[in-house]
C-alpha cells in the first residue's frame, strides 16, 4: 500500500475512535508567558481537551500582549478558531506590575512568533467568563494560569459562576513554602491579591472546590534540557536539540519543527532565569501542569483547607493562608494539590506535545537554517 493511502474502513475506524475520546470542555485564563505557552501548546495537542475560549490576563506581560501571543500560538498550531478575549489591563485595586525579566519582552522568552491575522473577542475576558459558564454549565471546566482579575470581576457580575463550572484549576499561592515573589508569596497572588480573595471567598459559599495548584509542588515540576530534546525527537525534528548552559543566550533553535523551534528558544530563556537565580539550569513548568490537572485531576492528591488570602500586612501582603484544621470554623473552600509524581507528567507531556508538533509539521525533517526559502 502506498504511505498515505488508508483503506476508508480504517479511516472511518480512527474517526469514530477519536470522536468517542469524552471531551473536556474548558475556559482558559492565562497570563501568556512562558509556562502558560507550553500550557496552551499541551491543551491543544490533547483530543480530549475542546478550548471554548480563552481570557487574556495582565500579567506576566499586558494583557493586549498576552492576547496577541495567544493568537500566534494558536497559528502556529494551525489551530481552529477559538475566541480569544482580552481582560482587564489592569488588577483591581493596584497597579500592574509585569514581569519581562522572567518571561522577556513579549513573554514568550527568546521566541519570536509571527503576528497572527486572528483577530480579539469583542467581548471582555471576564464577559467570555459569564457567558461560556453560563452556556455549558456544570460542564466547563476552568483553568487560571495568570492573575485571578478577570475570574474575580466575573465572579462579581455572576456570583453564581462557581456553582456553573464542573471543575477549576487555579495555579497559584504558596502554602507552607517560601514564595517566589516576596518572601511569602507567589506570583499570580502578588499581582492582585484583592483578585484572588474574591474568588476564593466566593467558592467558600460555592459546593465545589477549586483545586489549587501552589508553588510547594509546581516548583517540582521542573523541566531540564534533556525535556525539550525528548520532545524534539518524538516530533521528529531535527537536529537534535540541545539547549546547553553554556551556551550565549544569543544562541537560537534551528530545529527543523516550528513548534519545536519557537517552544524552545522560549524555554531556553525561562531556564536562564532559573539558573541566574540559583534555581538551577531548569525550568518551572507551573501552568502546563495546572493544565493537565485541568484534564485529569487524577494526577494530584489533594487536602481541603479554607484558604484567605493577606491583604493588610505589611511584609505578607498576598500571602495565601490555608486553614487545614478548621481553627477559623469556615469551611474548606479550596482543594490543595500536595502530590503527585513529575516523572510521569513530563512522560506524558512529552508524548501529547511532541507527538502533536509531528503531526502539525510531518515534513519538517530538515534543520531549519539548511531549508530554502520560497
Ligand atoms: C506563575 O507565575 C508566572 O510567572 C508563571 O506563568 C506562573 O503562572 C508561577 O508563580
Ligand atoms: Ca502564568
Amino acid at each position: 500500500m502506498k504511505a498515505g493511502a488508508e483503506p476508508l474502513f480504517q479511516t472511518i475506524a480512527r474517526l469514530a475512535a477519536w470522536n468517542s475520546v469524552d471531551t473536556t470542555k474548558l475556559i482558559v485564563d492565562v497570563d501568556t508567558g512562558i509556562d502558560d505557552s507550553l500550557a496552551l501548546l499541551f491543551l491543544l495537542a490533547n483530543a480530549e481537551a475542546e478550548i471554548l475560549g480563552i481570557a487574556s490576563t495582565a500579567g506576566n506581560v499586558p494583557a493586549q500582549q498576552v492576547a496577541a501571543n495567544n493568537l500566534a500560538w494558536l497559528d502556529l498550531c494551525r489551530s481552529p478558531d477559538i475566541e480569544v478575549a482580552v481582560g482587564s489591563p489592569v488588577p483591581l485595586v493596584i497597579p500592574l506590575r509585569t514581569t519581562e525579566d522572567t518571561h522577556g519582552p513579549q513573554g514568550i522568552g527568546h521566541a519570536v512568533l509571527p503576528r497572527s491575522d486572528r483577530t480579539v473577542s469583542s467581548r471582555s475576558a471576564a464577559q467570555l467568563w459569564v457567558d461560556l459558564a453560563r452556556e455549558n454549565a456544570g460542564v466547563a471546566v476552568g483553568l487560571v494560569t495568570g492573575p485571578l482579575t478577570n475570574l474575580a470581576l466575573a465572579v462579581r457580575a455572576e456570583p453564581e459562576l462557581p456553582s456553573l463550572l464542573r471543575r477549576l484549576v487555579i495555579m497559584g499561592g504558596a502554602f507552607n513554602y517560601a514564595g517566589n515573589t516576596t518572601p511569602t508569596t507567589e506570583w499570580n497572588i502578588s499581582v492582585d491579591p484583592e483578585a484572588a480573595k474574591v474568588v476564593f471567598d466566593a467558592f467558600g459559599a460555592a459546593d465545589r472546590r477549586p483545586i489549587v495548584c501552589a508553588l510547594d509542588l509546581t516548583e517540582t515540576i521542573a523541566m531540564t534540557p534533556d525535556h525539550v530534546r525528548r520532545l524534539a525527537q518524538r516530533a521528529g525534528s531535527a537536529p537534535e536539540e540541545a539547549i546547553a548552559e553554556t551556551d550565549a543566550s544569543t544562541v537560537r533553535s534551528q530545529a527543523s519543527n516550528p513548534v519545536v523551534r519557537h517552544f524552545s528558544d522560549a524555554v531556553r530563556f525561562y531556564m536562564e532565569f532559573h539558573r541566574d537565580h540559583q534555581q538551577g539550569f531548569i525550568a518551572h513548568m507551573h501552568d502546563p501542569f495546572a493544565a493537565a490537572v485541568a484534564l485529569d485531576p487524577g494526577l494530584v492528591q489533594t487536602r481541603p483547607a479554607t484558604v484567605d488570602v493577606e491583604l493588610a500586612g505589611t511584609l505578607t501582603r498576598g500571602m495565601t493562608v490555608a486553614d487545614w484544621a478548621g481553627m477559623w470554623g469556615r469551611r474548606p473552600n479550596a482543594e490543595i494539590a500536595c502530590r503527585t509524581d513529575p516523572a510521569a507528567f513530563f512522560e506524558m507531556l512529552i508524548e501529547r506535545v511532541g507527538a502533536f508538533a509531528g503531526r502539525l509539521y510531518p515534513g519538517a525533517g530538515v534543520p531549519h537554517k539548511h531549508r530554502r526559502r520560497r
